[in-house]
């Protein structure tokens, strides 16, 4: 069960950072009156492409509450506020792009995107293809199963299972270091559906959007013992070391303004 952990990133976070023992459950009012969403679906509609210099444009994965999901027709979340306040330090507007979690690299690569902002944990896979600015959050991955499931109790009695996930995350990594029958849904939703149902034996995902989805499905549990440590940061084109530096200075402010940790506790009550 230890093997995984090689390919972790095992850093060592300052202990000003959130999450010590937070819970999900707020639910925060939609502040998104100025952002403009946009689905890949209306790409052709090119209204404000990358190059237009006072729009940031950022990528992400809707599916991800409470990072980022729908409420109405906007995007909202702790990483969109966190986005729009640093793109606010920048002097630029906000410009949600929704898509597939496995499209965002390649959004950013194309330059169709200036940042991905997605609950993206860091790993040295990814750095391989993107850099990404200094952290911002602490997460880990859980294991999500039937309320009534009292044979798998922590990472080691899920080896072997059928394990569903969402695809190209790190809980779909993890996945298929411990089972072969790992089942990928595009939505983190989708698989507590399907684990809800009995199609599967259990949910790998993150440890906020678990208890976010759990909350609403009294057929399922969050098993307290974490998978994984993680942490989150936003992913850039490689060599984009000024957006970089402009990014880290923002998160930098919002960090010490303790203004960062607001925008979290609006979306994360603690227990
Ligand atoms: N933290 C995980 C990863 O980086 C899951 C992120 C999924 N994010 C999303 N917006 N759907 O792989």
């Amino acid at each position: 069960m230890k093997k995984h952990l090689k390919t972790i990133f095992a850093f060592a976070m300052a202990a000003t950072m959130i999450f010590a023992a937070a819970g999900c459950g707020s639910s925060p009012e939609p502040t998104s009156d100025e952002q403009n969403v946009q689905s890949t679906e209306g790409e052709e509609e090119a209204e404000a492409p990358s190059e237009s210099g006072d729009t940031l444009i950022m990528a992400t994965n809707a599916e991800f509450p409470p990072y980022e999901f729908y409420e109405g027709g906007d995007v909202v979340g702790i990483d969109v506020e966190i986005a729009r306040a640093v793109a606010e330090s920048m002097g630029k507007e906000l410009h949600v792009e929704d898509m597939a979690f496995d499209s965002i690299i390649p959004a950013l690569l194309s330059e169709k995107a200036d940042i991905g902002a997605a609950g993206m944990t860091v790993t040295e896979d990814r750095k391989a293809s993107v850099d990404f600015t200094d952290t911002y959050v602490k997460a880990s991955q859980v294991i999500i199963v039937k309320a009534d499931n009292t044979e798998i109790t922590g990472a080691d009695s899920v080896e072997g299972k059928v394990i569903g996930v969402q695809l190209g995350t790190t809980g779909d990594l993890y996945a298929s270091d411990v089972t072969d029958t790992v089942e990928r849904y595009n939505k983190g939703f989708e698989a507590v559906q399907a684990l809800s149902q009995g199609k599967i034996d259990a949910v790998i995902i993150d440890d906020q959007v678990a208890k976010a989805l759990a909350a609403d499905n009294a057929d399922v549990k969050v098993l307290d013992e974490p998978f994984t440590e993680e942490e989150y940061a936003i992913a850039v084109k490689k060599d984009n070391t000024e957006l970089v530096e402009q990014i880290n200075t923002a998160l930098k402010e919002l960090k010490e303004s303790g203004k960062l940790q607001e925008i979290v506790d609006k979306y994360i009550t603690a227990e």
